[in-house]
C-alpha cells in the first residue's frame, strides 16, 4: 500500500506539518525542523516520519553498535520513502549501572513514552539490545500503540580462553569459584572474564539480552531471523536496512504493536522462553510489556504452558555454545520450526513482516543440530519455569534447565521424597550484608543450608538487584561444595546457571513472608507441589509480623536520588512486571 493509497490512514505527524486549522503552529514546527536539515518540500511531501529509538551511547557499550547500524536504518526509511528522525533514549547498561540497571527500565519506557507521543513521529524503529533496554522499548511501543519495529543490536563474536568457549558473564561465576579455591589470582581472573567479550555487541550467552531479543522476535516485533545475527556480522548491517525499510511500510499499512503482541504472541513467548532456556527476568518483563498492550498474563502462564516445554537450544549457561553457534544454527526460527511441529506454537500469531508466525517459521530447518536440537533430542525435559508459592511468598519463580547434577544428587535425590527439600536459612539483609559475611564460618552455613537474600526487591533495593545468585563460602567449595540452594526477592543475571528461587513477591520491603523469616528457620521447598514454606508455627509468625510491623516494617536504605524515591512510591511487585502502577491505563 501506498500513501495514496484510500486505505492508508491520515498519518500523526499531518497534525504538526499540515494542520490548515492552525497555520502558526504548522509554520512554527517546519521552521524548527527545517533548521534540523530537511526541507519545505520533504516536510509537506506527506512522507512518513519514523523515529529511530537510539539506545546505542558511549554509556552503554552493548548497545553502541546502533550509533553505527542507525545509518542503515536510515537508508532503509529513505528507500521506502520516509524521513528518519534519532531519538535518543536514557543509557541503560547492565553491568555498569549502581546500584542497579533495574531502576532504569521504567524510565527508559517513561522517557521514550513522552517521545513518542509528544513529537511527530509516525512510526518506530526500537533499538533493542543489553537486556533492559529491550523491554523498555518494546513497553514504550505498546503504550504509545505507533508502527513499532525492534531491531536487535546482535551478540559479541564467541569469546575463547585457552582453545575453550568463555561466555560474557557466566565466566564470572566461574571465575570467582577458581578464585575461592585459590586456582586463579586476580590478574588471571580479568583476563579470563575480558576474553569473554571480544567485540561489540551484547553478552554471547543465553543471557537476559540473548533472550529479550530472541522474546521480542517470537513475540513478532523483529523481522523474522534476525535476533541471534552476531553484532559484527554484515547480516546485521544488511538486517538494519531491511528493518528501516519494513517501517515505512508498517506505517502505510497501520500495523501496530496491538494488532501483533496479542494473548498468542505472548503465549508463543513463554514457550520459545523454555526452548531456549531464557533468562529468570523474561516473566518480569514479559508482565510488563503485556500489561502496557492490555493482554492479561498471570505468573502461573509460565508454568502451565512452559514447565513441559523441553531444552533445545545448547546455549552457556544451561549448554556449551554461544552467539555465534546460535546464530549459524538456525537462530529462532529453527527453535520456533520444532515448536510448531509439535503443536506448540500458535502459528496464526502476525508478525512485522506482515506474515504470521507459521508462514515465516514453519518449515525453517535447523542447520546444526549440537546447538539447536530436535525437539526427540533435548538437553533437558521439562525445562520451563516452576511457580512457587507458601508461607515465604505468594509467588516466585525457579529455572529448572539450569539444575546441576551436583544439586539433583544433594537435594533431590531422597527416594522417599525426590523432588523436595528442607534445611535452616541463613538470611542476608542485601548484598552488602553477604559480601561481608557469606565467608565468616561465624555465619554457620553448612552443606544443609538454604540460603536467602531479602531486601533486593523493586523497593528494597530499588529496581531489584541481580544478587540471588549467591556462591558458597570458600571452606565448602574447597570441601566440593559448589551450589547452595538460594532463595530471595531479587533478581539473577541471566547469565547465571545457579539453580535459585526468585523474584519473591511481595519483597521484604513490602512486607512479605521473607520480612519474618530468622536465621536458624527450618525452611521446605517442594518442586512437585510449587510449595515453599518456612516450618514455623502461623501464632509465631503473626507474633513476629506485629512485632515488625510496630517497629516501623523492615527497614531497607533509603533513596540516593529522585528517580529512586519515584519509583518507590509508584513501582509494583516483580510478579506483576515491576511496572510504574497506573502508567498502563494509559494506552
Ligand atoms: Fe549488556 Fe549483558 S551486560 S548485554
Ligand atoms: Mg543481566
Amino acid at each position: 500500500m501506498t500513501e495514496s493509497s484510500p486505505k492508508a490512514p491520515k498519518l500523526r505527524s499531518r497534525a504538526w506539518f499540515d494542520n490548515p486549522d492552525n497555520i502558526d503552529m504548522t509554520s512554527l514546527y517546519l521552521e524548527r525542523y527545517l533548521n534540523f536539515g530537511l526541507s519545505l518540500e520533504e516536510l509537506r511531501s506527506g512522507k512518513p516520519i519514523i523515529g529511530i529509538a537510539q539506545t546505542g551511547s558511549d554509556l552503554s557499550p552493548c548497545n553502541r553498535h546502533h550509533i553505527v547500524l542507525a545509518e542503515r536504518v536510515r537508508e532503509g526509511i529513505r528507500e521506502a520513502g520516509g524521513i528518519a528522525l534519532e531519538i535518543p533514549v536514557h543509557p541503560i547498561q547492565e553491568t555498569g549501572k549502581r546500584p542497579t540497571a533495574g531502576l532504569d527500565r521504567n524510565l527508559a519506557y517513561i522517557g521514550l513514552v513522552e517521545a513518542l507521543y509528544g513529537y511527530p513521529i509516525d512510526g518506530v524503529v526500537l533499538t533493542t539490545g543489553c537486556d533492559k533496554t529491550t523491554p523498555a522499548l518494546l513497553m514504550a511501543a505498546a503504550t504509545v500503540n505507533i508502527p513499532a519495529i525492534a531491531l536487535s543490536v546482535g551478540p559479541m563474536l564467541n569469546g575463547w580462553f585457552k582453545g575453550e568457549r568463555t561466555g560474557s558473564g557466566t565466566i564470572v561465576w566461574k571465575g570467582r569459584e577458581l578464585m575461592a579455591k585459590g586456582e586463579l589470582d586476580e590478574e588471571g581472573f580479568i583476563k579470563l572474564v575480558a576474553s569473554s567479550a571480544p567485540s561489540t555487541g551484547y553478552c554471547n550467552t543465553m543471557g537476559t539480552a540473548t533472550t529479550m531479543n530472541s522474546l521480542a522476535e517470537a513475540l513478532g516485533m523483529m523481522l523474522p531471523g534476525s535476533a541471534a545475527i552476531p553484532a559484527p556480522y554484515r547480516d546485521r548491517q544488511e538486517c538494519a536496512w531491511r528493518t528501516g525499510k519494513r517501517i515505512v511500510d508498517m506505517v502505510h499499512e497501520d500495523l501496530k504493536p496491538s494488532d501483533i503482541m496479542t494473548l498468542d504472541a505472548f503465549h508463543n513467548a513463554i514457550v520459545v522462553n523454555s526452548a531456549i532456556g531464557g533468562s529468570t527476568n523474561a516473566p518480569i518483563h514479559l508482565a510488563a510489556i503485556a500489561r502496557h498492550v492490555g493482554v492479561d498474563l498471570p505468573l502461573t502462564d509460565w508454568q502451565r504452558l512452559g514447565h513441559k516445554v523441553p531444552l533445545l537450544v545448547n546455549l552457556q549457561p544451561a549448554g556449551e555454545y554461544l552467539g555465534e553457534d546460535y546464530y549459524r544454527a538456525g537462530g529462532v526460527p529453527a527453535v520456533v520450526g520444532q515448536l510448531i511441529a509439535q503443536g506448540l506454537i500458535a502459528e496464526n500469531a502476525m508478525t512485522v513482516n506482515g506474515k504470521t508466525m507459521g508462514e515465516n517459521c514453519r518449515d525453517a530447518v535447523i542447520e546444526d543440530e549440537k546447538v539447536i536440537r530436535p525437539y526427540d533430542q533435548p538437553l533437558v525435559k521439562d525445562a520451563g519455569f516452576i511457580v512457587l508459592s507458601g508461607n515465604l511468598f505468594d509467588s516466585a519463580i525457579m529455572k529448572t534447565s539450569v539444575i546441576s547434577n551436583e544439586f539433583r544428587e544433594r537435594y533431590l535425590s531422597n527416594p522417599d521424597d525426590p523432588d523436595a527439600f528442607e534445611g535452616p536459612a541463613v538470611v542476608f539483609d542485601g548484598p552488602e550484608d553477604y559480601h561481608a559475611r557469606i565467608d565468616d564460618p561465624a555465619t554457620g552455613i553448612t552443606p544443609e543450608t538454604l540460603l536467602f537474600m531479602r531486601g533486593a526487591g523493586p523497593i528494597g533495593y530499588p529496581g531489584a538487584a541481580e544478587v540471588v545468585n549467591m556462591r558458597a563460602p570458600s571452606y565448602l567449595i574447597s570441601a566440593g561444595v559448589t551450589a547452595l540452594p538460594c532463595i530471595g526477592d531479587g533478581r539473577q543475571s541471566g547469565t547465571s546457571g545457579s539453580p535459585s528461587i526468585l523474584n519473591a513477591s511481595p519483597e521484604a520491603a513490602a512486607m512479605g513472608g521473607l520480612a519474618i523469616l530468622k536465621t536458624g528457620d527450618r525452611v521446605r521447598i517442594d518442586l512437585r507441589k510449587g510449595t515453599a514454606n518456612m516450618l514455623v508455627s502461623d501464632e509465631e509468625l503473626a507474633a513476629r509480623r506485629a512485632a515488625l510491623e510496630a517497629a516501623g516494617g523492615y527497614a531497607y536504605p533509603p533513596s540516593q536520588t529522585p528517580w529512586q524515591e519515584i519509583q518507590r512510591e509508584r513501582v509494583g511487585q516483580l510478579s506483576a512486571g515491576a511496572i510504574l502502577e497506573g502508567a498502563e491505563k494509559y494506552q
